[in-house]
């Protein structure tokens, strides 16, 4: 799986550091090969013993070691690597990175290098969601720096919430999506790779970058009174999981939430709402942008009225609830006449007749694309970590509507996403987008 792939393994001084004798235990059993830095902090956590014997080599500590310089040189480990993968990835280290330091071996090899860089951070909570560091993330990820987690959970320091580095399959799943994915490429080769390589719009590690684009998340809470709601069972992992892979692409990516127990992703403008219409205002606000994907399951319907008291168990019947129909985000984005974005995808969740379902449902929301997935309780896709989709693009051939359909196998929601994202970025950069097959031509067709 990463055959012959080499990583340089930077491992910075936290608590988490322990983790990374595991990370560099799976990647050697996926072929790949590990040289580490360890940082002055690092060794703190983990000797160099315990990384060297698992890495089968020498452990890099000095920048100023004759020895080490002479026999290979700090360019040299960069120059000899596939990608740079940072864990744990402290608050200390990540403010180094961004602001440029270079004081020491890691960062210095950081700073020369031409490579990919991946980061785990780890950190305490209120670390993590400091100004400083969401600012120190937000330039990393602008440099086009790929992060994974970090994740939300008890932590080493008693408190819970988001700054847990991500577990040592997910950072080597990360690293297997990376190189299959084609966004981190070992050096072609041959000059006919070299150009094709270039030529090719995923050859641009930050192809979006200029593309402005909206999501939406999660579900929506409907108020019946001031204690009682109508949700559904949506996570946003999906959403979060588009969201990332599209900010990792270079775009300015906005996130509308509704309420889930997923924390901010670093990087990217979050905006929480609850209910379906101030996730419409929260994105009318936001026009114009270049892409809308409607991940969110929205909630069709809320009560007419909002009890101003909590409604009171009487004996007798159950009090009798009057619905009323919530605005169609994705079909108000898909059918404006000004600030219409260029490419509209929505995602249809139905647990029968999956394809046809969406279909209908493309046609009469207007959209570009719709990613149908069936969510039957035993395909366990809702709240899960994976899903599988069929990607159906409509288009109008003569006066008939026409749609392809591709059915892609089950795989993690974040591969999904990565997937959906290259096809945004082909979309974007072919020259022929061909938007609005629907929304703007309504009436005149059959199909
Ligand atoms: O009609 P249905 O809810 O199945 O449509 C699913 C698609 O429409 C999703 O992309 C969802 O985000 C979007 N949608 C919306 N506003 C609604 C209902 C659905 O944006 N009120």
């Amino acid at each position: 799986m990463l055959e012959n792939r080499r990583i340089l393994l930077i491992i910075g001084g936290g608590i988490a550091a322990y983790k990374t004798l595991d990370l560099v235990r799976r990647l050697r059993q996926r072929g790949a090969q590990v040289r580490a830095i360890l940082t002055r902090a690092g060794a703190e956590f983990v000797t160099p013993l315990s990384v060297s014997s698992l890495t089968g080599d020498k452990v890099y500590q000095d920048l100023f070691d004759l020895t080490e310089e002479a026999e290979i040189g700090h360019i040299q480990l960069s120059r000899d690597a596939d990608l740079l993968v940072v864990a744990p990835a402290t608050a200390d280290l990540l403010a180094k990175m961004a602001a440029g330091l270079a004081g020491d071996l890691a960062t210095t090899v950081l700073m020369a290098t031409d490579k990919p860089v991946m980061i785990a951070p780890a950190m305490n909570v209120r670390m993590w969601q400091h100004p400083a560091t969401r600012r120190n993330v937000a330039t990393l990820l602008n440099d086009g720096v790929f992060c994974v987690g970090p994740n939300d959970g008890d932590m080493a320091c008693g408190e819970y919430g988001p700054g847990r580095m991500a577990e040592p399959l997910e950072i080597v799943d990360a690293i297997v999506k990376h190189f299959s994915d084609g966004r981190i490429t070992p050096f072609p080769e041959t000059d006919e790779q070299r150009s094709t390589e270039k030529s090719h719009p995923l050859a641009n590690p930050r192809p979006l970058t200029n593309q402005r684009v909206l999501i939406t998340a999660g579900p929506t809470h409907e108020p019946i009174d001031p204690v009682r709601y109508i949700a559904n069972r949506s996570s946003g992992k999906q959403g979060f999981a588009m969201a990332r892979a599209v900010a990792e692409l270079g775009a300015e990516t906005i996130l509308v939430t509704g309420p889930v127990a997923l924390a901010d992703p670093p990087g990217i403008e979050t905006i929480r709402v609850e209910t379906a219409q101030e996730m419409l205002h929260a994105c009318q606000s936001q026009l114009p942008v270049d892409v809308a994907i409607c991940v969110a399951a929205v909630g069709d319907w809320r009560s007419r009225q909002k009890a101003p008291e909590k409604i009171k168990k009487t004996a007798g019947l159950p009090p009798t609830m009057s619905l009323t129909e919530n605005p169609d985000i994705l079909r108000e984005l898909s059918e404006r006449k000004n600030n219409r974005p260029k490419l509209v995808i929505g995602f249809a969740a139905e647990t029968q007749d999956v394809v046809d379902q969406a279909k209908k449902k493309l046609k009469r929301k207007g959209c570009d694309w719709m990613i149908a997935n069936d969510v039957s309780p035993e395909t366990g896709i809702i709240g899960g970590e994976e899903n599988a989709v069929h990607f159906i693009v409509g288009n109008i051939v003569g006066n008939t509507a026409r749609y392809d359909v591709e059915n892609w196998p089950r795989m993690t929601k974040d591969h999904v996403a990565r997937k959906l994202a290259r096809r945004i970025v082909e979309h974007m950069t072919s020259g022929t987008i061909t938007s609005a097959p629907f929304g703007r031509k309504r009436g005149g067709m059959n199909g």
